[in-house]
C-alpha cells in the first residue's frame, strides 16, 4: 500500500515538532523542514521550499511555520505579513502545481475579543494586533481553495519549546508569588491531542481539504489565571490575580477569544476533553 507523504514546515517549533514527533512512529514518510530548510521571509526562502517540495513529492504540506512574536510583529509588520501571509499565496500556487494539500493553522487572534459567547467560524473577523491582521490576511489567500483545511487554535502549549504552563510551572517553583492576568479569556490547547486529531480525523480523508476553515478547541474556556491555578496546585504558591492594564505588553490582545468547536465536532469528528483535563495530564508528563 502506498504510505502517504507528509512534509512539516516550521518543524523546528513547539507545534512542528509535535507533529514529527508523532508522525515518526506511524506510517506515514515524513520530511521536516526548518527555518534553515524552508525560509517564508522572502521569495529566496521560498524556493528553498519549491525543491524539497519537487524532490520529496508530499501528499500532504502540514504548516508550522508562523511568524509568532505577538509583540515583535507590532514594529516588525513587514516581515509577519510575509510570512504569515504572502507567502501562503506561494504555497497554494505549489500544491497546485504539484498536486499536494495544505493544512494550515491560524489563531483566535483575529477575534477583537468583544463579548462572552465562543466565537464561530461564521463571525467576523476584526483583529486588533499586527500579528492577528497577518494571520488574518493568510486565512484569506487559503479559504476557498480546493486544496486547503485551515485550523484555528488558541493558547497552544506542548513538551517542546516554551510556553505559559512550562514558563508559570518554573517560576511558581523558583517564587513565592506570580502576577496573572486575569481579564482575558479563551481556551489553551494542548499539542499533543491536537496533533493527534490532524492525524487520525484528517489526513486520512483528502476530501476534507476543500478551503473550510474550522475552529478547533478544547472544551470549556478560562483565564490565564486559571491555567496558572491549576499550575500552582503542586506548588501552593501566591497567585495574585490582575488585570490587562497592571501587565503592560507591546501589543493588545482579545479580551474574549474562547473559539466555538461545534463545527469540528460535527463535521471533523472532533471530540474534545476539558482543558482542565488536559492541561492537568499534560502536568504529569513534564513532572
Ligand atoms: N502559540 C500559540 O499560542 C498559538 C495560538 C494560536 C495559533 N497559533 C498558530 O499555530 C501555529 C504553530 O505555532 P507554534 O506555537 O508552534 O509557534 P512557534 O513555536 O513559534 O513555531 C513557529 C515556527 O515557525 C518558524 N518560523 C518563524 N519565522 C519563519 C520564517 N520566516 N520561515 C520559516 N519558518 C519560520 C519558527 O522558526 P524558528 O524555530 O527558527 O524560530 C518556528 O519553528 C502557527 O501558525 C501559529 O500562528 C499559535
Amino acid at each position: 500500500m502506498k504510505k502517504n507523504k507528509i512534509l512539516i514546515t516550521g518543524a523546528a517549533g513547539q507545534l512542528g515538532q509535535e507533529f514529527v514527533s508523532y508522525l515518526e512512529k506511524t506510517n506515514f514518510q515524513v520530511k521536516a523542514l526548518t527555518r534553515k530548510e524552508a525560509d517564508f521571509s522572502d521569495s529566496e526562502g521560498l524556493q528553498g521550499l519549491e525543491s524539497q517540495l519537487l524532490k520529496f513529492k508530499p501528499d500532504f504540506l502540514i504548516n508550522c511555520a508562523a511568524y509568532t512574536a505577538v509583540d515583535k510583529a507590532e514594529e516588525q509588520s513587514a516581515l509577519a505579513e510575509f510570512v504569515n501571509a504572502d507567502s501562503l499565496a506561494t504555497l497554494v500556487y505549489l500544491a497546485q502545481k504539484l498536486d499536494f494539500r495544505i493544512l494550515h493553522f491560524s489563531t483566535d487572534y483575529v477575534f477583537d475579543g468583544t463579548g462572552d459567547e465562543p466565537w464561530t467560524e461564521e463571525d467576523e473577523a476584526f483583529p486588533i494586533n499586527i500579528y492577528g491582521l497577518t494571520k488574518r490576511n493568510g486565512e484569506e489567500l487559503l479559504l476557498d481553495s480546493e486544496l486547503t483545511l485551515i485550523l484555528r487554535v488558541s493558547w497552544l502549549y506542548s513538551e517542546f519549546g516554551s510556553n505559559f504552563p512550562k514558563t508559570i510551572d518554573r517560576l511558581l517553583g523558583e517564587q513565592e508569588e506570580l502576577n496573572i492576568v486575569n481579564d482575558q479569556y479563551s481556551s489553551p490547547t494542548w499539542t499533543k491531542p491536537l496533533v493527534e486529531f490532524v492525524v487520525n480525523n484528517l489526513l486520512c480523508n483528502a476530501e476534507l481539504f476543500d478551503g473550510t476553515l474550522y475552529h478547533y478547541s478544547e472544551d470549556g474556556e478560562g483565564s490565564w489565571y486559571d491555567m496558572a491555578s491549576i499550575i500552582n496546585e503542586k506548588h501552593g504558591k501566591r497567585l495574585n490575580a490582575v488585570s490587562s492594564k497592571e501587565y503592560i505588553q507591546v501589543a493588545k490582545r482579545p479580551a474574549y477569544s474562547k473559539l466555538d468547536n461545534t463545527l469540528a465536532k460535527e463535521k471533523l469528528g472532533l471530540e474534545p476533553k476539558t482543558w482542565q483535563e488536559n492541561l492537568k495530564e499534560f502536568l504529569k508528563i513534564i513532572q
